[in-house]
């Protein structure tokens, strides 16, 4: 949501089907979050962040605030690295991200640079991704945005070792295939 909130505030602006997209994704997480934050036994942040559930996002300012909100929650909530990236990933775990990309991602976000312009949320080329945002944002941004299918209540079906070996891949490596 940090890094959503960033891209919208981003210069040059995104096109508007992109940002829209955004403020949609933002919303959804606002209607998820307080509720997780809930069962984690943390009330006061969701609290905190429950009113933002009716906030226009379409202020500058609204905006900042609620960056800040998301920030301090996250100083409190800290993305833990290191269960993806410890023990580093091997070789093999290596070979495995390529075989993975080149099987199950390439066909959506191969080349697509930063991804169609009319698209509300379209996919986009996550080499790019993983070389221009913060590491840790975009190994939340694979947590968040690899999707399995209703068998699977949508789950993300890859391992925290295989998201590891392919944050490492989208940053370090060119496309092959
Ligand atoms: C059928 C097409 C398709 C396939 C296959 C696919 N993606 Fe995506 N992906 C998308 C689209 C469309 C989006 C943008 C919508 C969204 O963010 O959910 C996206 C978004 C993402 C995001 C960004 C989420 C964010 O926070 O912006 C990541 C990371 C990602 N995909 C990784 C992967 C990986 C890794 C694979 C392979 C295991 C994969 N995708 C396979 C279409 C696809």
């Amino acid at each position: 949501m940090r890094g959503d909130l960033r891209r919208l505030a981003s210069h040059p602006p995104l096109p508007p089907a992109n940002r829209e997209g955004l403020r949609q994704r933002i919303s959804s997480e606002l209607g998820l979050l307080p509720w997780l934050l809930r069962q984690a036994g943390d009330a006061a942040d969701a609290d905190r962040l429950r009113p933002w559930q009716t906030k226009p996002l379409s202020s500058p300012a609204a905006r900042k605030a609620l960056t800040a909100t998301v920030e301090a929650l996250l100083s409190r909530h800290p993305f833990d690295r290191s269960a993806f990236l410890e023990p580093p990933p091997t070789a093999a775990d290596m070979q495995q991200a390529r075989a993975i990309y080149g099987t199950y991602c390439a066909a959506c976000h191969q080349g697509m640079g930063n991804g169609q312009a009319e698209a509300t949320l379209p996919a986009r080329d996550l080499f790019l991704m993983a070389r221009r945002e913060p590491r840790d944002e975009f190994l939340a941004r694979l947590v968040q945005g690899v999707k399995g299918n209703a068998a699977i209540q949508f789950a993300n079906p890859l391992t925290e070792r295989q998201i590891g070996a392919m944050a490492m891949m989208f940053r370090r490596e060119a496309p092959s295939r």
